[in-house]
């Protein structure tokens, strides 16, 4: 069986390497990788986002089974462009990735639906949008409509930075076209969770809560990041939560979908804020989650493909997915200046000994083979992962992992966790 992954993250390295621990002993291809998945996979030098390469390089090679990480490639509709050559692919639509791809789209369906959601307003106007926020008051959520690589979302404190928020996206169209909408959202106060669900069109199979760490630096402090670390399960969601949140989220959610005549298959994601008065949804994503994948797929118990497959062919049963009962810990080692401007080419020391910690592993992000020596090459560089009994022991084995690894910069957060800790 040959499979196609698509992506070069700490998400793709997570998914390469569970599908190479598969009893079907897939060959695998990355496209494009990086240094980790090099060691699993064949990498490809076609970028993720190059949808024409990657369908004729899957024309030409005719994989079983692709599978798409990020976003970008499925909101530009490599699934429906593979389909139409034959091909399986693990991934939503163009139509059901809208879900992500359109924030605007995701609120009225969820509105629609009646999905537990912030309140909120779509904007074309500035001086319209600054109106309602001064008639709101902060704090408040500013909200780029599409795709704007994490950088969209601004957490409003005062008027203000809301004011500033909606000029840039409006006036400034520091978003381009992503940012011609804005949504001005009502602020949730709560704690955020991750909930993943695999999804066939028809049945839902939730997967195991995480939570992510988007702010840089400990104590939530600093700017946004593409997440700074994970952990499953995630406490702050209850097991009396799960029944609710795979009903009134997920449920109602399919169900306004196939009434618009859209089938989403592959995993939805619900970044979820859990407030007193219950959970609500900031946003869908229509992808794996990373580095929520990198603690969700170690806690996997047994493979992978059929639960992929089993969606893909609408078959899909609780019976699909397992999990061992230990937690796992992602630590993001970060370039310095992350999520800011950083340097790149600084080789990275103690990839091996960091892996024979006991339990942990290294998934690679922003990495790649410089005459043999393993390289920075992104802003996120590893997640350093590790499963423990419980959660304490995966954070020491994960930061005792983190401890052996060293390149000129390097950051990452020390609080991994603590929250759950706290507990
Ligand atoms: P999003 O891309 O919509 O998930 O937003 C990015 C981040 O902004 C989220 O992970 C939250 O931390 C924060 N956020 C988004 N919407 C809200 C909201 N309505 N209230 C409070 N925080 C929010
Ligand atoms: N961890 C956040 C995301 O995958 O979007």
């Amino acid at each position: 069986m040959n499979i196609l992954v698509v992506g070069g993250g700490g998400r793709e390295h997570a998914l390469v390497w569970k599908l190479a621990q598969d009893s079907r002993k897939p060959r695998l291809f990355c496209a494009p990788g990086n240094a980790g998945t090099a060691e699993l996979a064949v990498n490809l030098p076609i970028a993720a986002e190059d949808v024409p390469a990657l369908v004729a390089w899957a024309k030409a090679n005719r994989p079983d089974l692709t599978v798409v990480g990020p976003e970008a490639p499925l909101c530009a509709g490599l699934t429906d462009a593979l389909q139409r050559e034959g091909l399986r692919v693990f991934g939503p639509s163009q139509a059901a990735a809208q879900m992500e791809g359109s924030k605007v789209f995701a609120k009225d369906v969820m509105v629609a639906a009646g999905v537990p959601t912030a309140q909120s307003r779509i904007f074309t106007d500035a001086a319209e949008a600054v109106a309602y926020v001064r008639q709101l008051g902060a704090p408040i959520v500013i909200k780029a409509e599409g795709l704007a690589a994490g950088k969209g979302v601004t957490v409003c404190a005062t008027v203000a930075q809301a004011e500033q928020a909606i000029r840039e996206s409006l006036v400034d169209h520091a978003f381009g076209a992503a940012g011609a909408r804005v949504l001005v959202e009502e602020f949730l106060d709560g704690e955020e969770a991750s909930l993943l669900a695999l999804v066939d069109g028809e049945h839902v199979v939730l997967l195991s809560s995480a939570q992510d760490h988007k702010r840089v630096f400990d104590n939530d402090q600093g700017p946004n990041t593409g997440g700074m670390g994970a952990y499953s399960p995630a406490p702050v969601v209850t097991a009396e939560m799960l029944p609710v949140i795979e009903r009134e989220v997920f449920g109602r959610t399919l169900a306004e979908l196939r009434k618009r005549g859209i089938v989403y298959k592959g995993v939805l994601y619900a970044g979820l804020m859990m407030t007193k008065a219950g959970p609500r949804v900031l946003e869908f994503n229509a992808r794996f989650g990373d580095p929520e994948t990198q603690v969700i797929l170690p806690r996997l118990e047994g493979d992978l493909i059929p639960a992929l497959e089993a969606c893909i062919d609408g078959t899909l049963a609780p019976g699909h997915v397992r999990w061992k009962p230990q937690a796992c810990v992602c630590v993001v080692m970060a370039a310095g200046g992350y999520p800011g401007a950083y340097a790149k080419g600084h080789e990275i020391q103690g990839l091996k000994q960091a892996a024979a910690v006991k339990d942990a592993v290294v998934f690679h992000a922003g990495t790649k083979l410089q005459d043999g020596k393993v390289v920075t090459a992104g802003g996120r560089v590893l997640g350093v992962t590790a499963l423990g009994a419980a959660l304490p022991a995966a954070v020491a084995r994960a930061y005792e992992a983190v401890g052996k690894i060293a390149w000129t910069g390097a950051q990452f957060r020390k609080d991994i966790a603590a929250r759950a800790l706290k507990r």
